[in-house]
């Protein structure tokens, strides 16, 4: 078993990462072993991962040495960036180019880069049909990543990118889940008119990166968009609505209402979501179905997430 392929997973203690990581501790057929890198190998999802068969080691993505060292002697590398850690698309950028750079110097025959699309090629910056954002983007944490492609398409880099997709779970964690509204009903609210969101369950997006390893070359050189559904508002809430027994609305609510709501971000938030409803044949066609199921056969549609995760969703 010594011979199995390492692949170097950056946010395996985290929701894409850690799928990643978990897909593959748990397959013992696996021609892959993992190593996961984290800031702190003593916190509690470092040490359980250790306890799954993990080779657990410090990394930190602002320092390009520690990578190196991390990435040493790896076959694999998934790439991934947290932007809600510092809200910093410049940082960003900088910790994907450090990661691109470090795979290069070790010799990685395949990195899986978790990205975005630049907004600013569907929407530039004089167009002002959605604000400005810190001097130089629409939405930030897209625009940094997909800008940051070019790393990883560097000559002497097999990279595969990887276009996520909303994940079904800021329903748990992001403040996203059904609110009473004036009326007393419960509605949950995004600015995306009647158009479709691709969305998908955070665990899943690592069993696809599992099956864009697995496939060999067959993914290499190319980029590919993974999601478990594309639903409407309104079929969202008549899923929830099944899910909880009790009537929940969508509020379709304009992109402009949405970025005055003041919570941090909700500006960026505004702004994305208007992307995903102005461009929704581009945004859901690069976003297959079918495609991302190759990739992880158990991959979970919203109503099937709703059924293992609605009890962890916070009802006002
Ligand atoms: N919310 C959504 O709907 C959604 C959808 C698609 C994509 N995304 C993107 O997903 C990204 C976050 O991924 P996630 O949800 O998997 O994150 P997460 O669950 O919040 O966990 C963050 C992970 O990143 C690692 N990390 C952060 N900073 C690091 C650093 N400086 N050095 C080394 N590791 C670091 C953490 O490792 P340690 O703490 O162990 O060091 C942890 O494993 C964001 O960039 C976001 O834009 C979000």
């Amino acid at each position: 078993m010594t011979d199995k392929k390492i692949i170097a997973i950056v946010g395996a203690t985290g929701a894409q990462g850690g799928g990643l990581a978990h897909a593959i501790l748990s397959d013992p057929q696996s021609e892959f072993k993992v190593r996961a890198l984290t800031r702190n190998v003593n916190a509690d999802k470092a040490k359980e991962l250790a306890k799954l068969g993990a080779d657990v080691v410090t990394a930190d993505i602002d320092d390009l040495e520690s990578l190196k060292k991390a990435f040493k002697g790896a076959y694999g590398v998934y790439a991934v960036t947290n932007f809600w850690e510092h809200f910093s698309p410049e940082k960003e950028t900088a910790q994907a180019k450090n990661m691109a750079d470090a795979a290069l110097a070790a010799g990685v025959q395949h990195i899986v880069w978790s990205s975005f699309e630049d907004t600013r090629k569907w929407i530039p910056l004089e167009d002002n049909r959605m604000p400005t954002l810190l001097g130089k983007y629409k939405v930030p944490h897209f625009d940094s990543k997909g800008e940051s492609d070019k790393f990883f398409q560097r000559p002497g880099l097999s990279s595969t990118i990887m276009y996520t997709s909303f994940y079904w779970d800021n329903f748990i964690y992001f403040g996203m889940g059904p609110k009473k509204g004036p009326d007393g009903k419960l509605a949950i609210t995004f600015p995306m008119g009647d158009k479709k969101l691709p969305g998908i369950a955070a665990t899943d997006i690592g069993k696809c990166a599992y099956g864009i390893f697995k496939a060999g070359e067959k993914y290499k050189g190319k980029t590919i968009g993974i999601a478990g559904e594309h639903a409407t508002g309104n079929q969202m809430a008549a899923s929830l609505t099944r899910a909880f027994g009790t009537e929940v609305k969508y509020n379709g609510v304009p992109p402009e209402v949405y970025r005055s709501f003041g919570f941090q971000g909700a500006d960026e938030m505004g702004n994305m979501f208007q992307f995903k409803h102005d461009f929704e044949a581009d945004y859901c066609g690069v976003r297959n179905l079918d495609a991302s199921r190759s990739l992880n056969p158990s991959l979970q549609s919203f109503d099937t997430w709703l059924d293992q995760n609605k009890s962890r969703i916070p009802l006002e």
